[in-house]
């Protein structure tokens, strides 16, 4: 049978569209799922994703990225990579895929709703490509960890985290259900195709990718970079919708959308990227500071698609400005500290080369971060290691889900609420407005000490808290990813007294 030239019908099948006759608009669309208010209904089919495939060309070009991807697993697997590689750079594999494979199998429900729900029929056609390629990546990221389990059973997380309550599971699972799942499909594509994968999975998955290449981990460098192609390709499914709403005058609401994403979307990066780049990536193969990631990908380039679109840049800008050399190394000093609560184990970072790297990136880090750590070094090079590990828990924010930390001897920014009665603590103004502009979206939600507060935790202790997260069932919590060799160091030079 002679094949039609892809020009002679794409256009017609990809805004294939009809007109309900035995329903209405809003029964098939329901405004709460579909979002969309005060856009007429025939503005819908002018909706021009700027990325076009006709579904041969879509499997054609994944079963290529898919077998070279699976190819590189297969020829590099006796090179032994898990026992050669250093072990910050092991747990930064044990980090990524148990905090990362099945959020992608949750951005793929993400897309069927584009798919079933949203307005735009060219939109409805781009995310079922969309919806496959996130299962793509979920069977990617659970089926390459899954040589490791017999290795380390930490790697076992991989699956486990997204059903568990393990404070990082928590802090993850409440910002992807408010963005990926509990929105109408408008907001849902500008949260999360638009903030948070043109914005942030850049930072992960490019970033991550020539750390990798460099630390001699092909096979992880070749995953994600697979990854990254298709999550280029469906995260511009947002911004057509972003002209839509500015078109018909409703700026404001597309700047609401992506001042708050993009605050969530960076809170949750310094834990995922922020700490593994400035402290577990070995320094030989480091190829940027956090910061400079942040600065090329987010600072500049993903800004400039937000200022191209006449928007602003979020109004926060100054905090988070100031943030970006702050706020991941306190949160590196608590994750450290609290390492018996981590499915994997931390690399503390602080050699004194490491130090003098840190103090370069970040100027005065060891005046402020550093003098924080010389006490844990003291504490670990003296047979005290009993007391670089905190006994009670930290305060924890009720948007963002993560401890609320500060930099030492400067600012701790617990800033708190009273709504309803009930007292929220925030790690900060930004998180402080997002509840605020939306009190009934986040109000019910209770974090890890609401609930350890609330008697939800028994035994209200240590060993209660771990056992809630899940800690000790399949793998042992956190320990120093090198075993606190690198303490060595500062046993014949103790750390000056500043
Ligand atoms: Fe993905
Ligand atoms: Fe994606």
């Amino acid at each position: 049978m002679a094949l039609l030239e892809r020009g002679v019908w794409y256009d017609l099948a990809r805004k294939t569209e009809w007109s309900p006759s035995y329903i209405s608009v809003d029964e098939l669309f329901p405004p709460e799922l579909s979002g969309g208010d005060g856009i007429p209904d025939e503005a819908w089919s002018s909706y021009d994703e700027p990325y076009k495939v006709s579904y041969r060309e879509y499997v054609d070009v994944q079963r290529q990225k898919d077998a070279g991807a699976y190819s590189v697993k297969a020829a590099l697997e006796r090179v032994d990579l898990y026992n050669k590689a250093d072990p910050g750079w092991v747990n930064i594999l044990k980090e990524h895929y148990a905090a990362v494979a099945l959020v992608e199998y949750g951005a793929s429900f993400q897309e069927a709703r584009f798919a079933r729900w949203s307005k735009a029929p060219g939109m409805r056609n781009m995310a079922t490509f969309g919806m496959l390629d996130e299962i793509r990546h979920a069977q990617l990221q659970l089926y390459f960890p899954h040589e490791y389990v017999n290795k380390d059973r930490q790697f076992d997380w991989s699956h486990e985290t997204m059903f568990t309550d393990n404070w990082v599971a928590l802090g993850a699972r409440h910002f992807f259900d408010d963005v990926l799942m509990t929105r109408d499909a408008v907001a849902t594509s500008i949260f999360a195709n638009f903030a948070f994968e043109t914005g942030f999975t850049n930072l992960q998955f490019i970033g991550l990718s020539g750390d990798a290449a460099k630390a001699g981990d092909y096979t992880f460098s070749k995953l994600i970079q697979s990854i990254q192609s298709d999550e280029a390709r469906h995260a511009q499914l947002g911004t057509p919708l972003l002209q839509m709403l500015i078109e018909h005058g409703q700026a404001k609401k597309a700047q609401y959308y992506i001042d708050v994403a993009f605050w969530r979307s960076y809170r949750l990066f310094t834990i995922l990227s922020g700490i593994p780049m400035d402290y577990y990536v070995p320094l030989d193969v480091r190829e940027s500071s956090f910061k400079e990631f942040m600065q090329e990908w987010i600072v500049t380039q993903f800004i400039k698609s937000v200022e191209d679109l006449g928007l602003k840049k979020p109004w926060y800008w100054d905090i988070f400005m100031r943030d970006l050399a702050e706020h991941h190394h306190g949160q590196h000093l608590g994750t450290y500290s609290w390492r018996p609560t981590l499915w994997w184990n931390p690399a503390a970072g602080v050699g004194p080369e490491e130090r003098d790297w840190l103090e370069e990136k970040y100027p005065g880090w060891n005046d402020t971060f550093g003098r924080v750590w010389d006490v844990l070094i003291d504490n670990l090079a003296n047979g005290r290691a009993d007391k670089t590990v905190p006994g009670t828990l930290p305060m924890i924010c009720n948007v963002s889900q993560l401890p609320i930390v500060g930099t030492p001897f400067k600012s701790l920014h617990d800033t708190t609420l009273v709504h309803e009665g009930r007292k929220y603590h925030f790690a900060s103004e930004v998180d402080k407005w997002i509840f605020q502009r939306d009190p009934e979206r986040y109000k019910h939600h209770k974090n890890l000490i609401d609930r350890f507060l609330g008697g939800d935790i028994q035994p209200a202790d240590l060993g209660g808290v771990l056992e809630y997260m899940g800690i000790g069932v399949v793998s042992a919590g956190g320990d120093d990813a090198h075993g606190y060799a690198w303490v060595d160091r500062y046993r014949d030079a103790p750390v000056p007294a500043r």
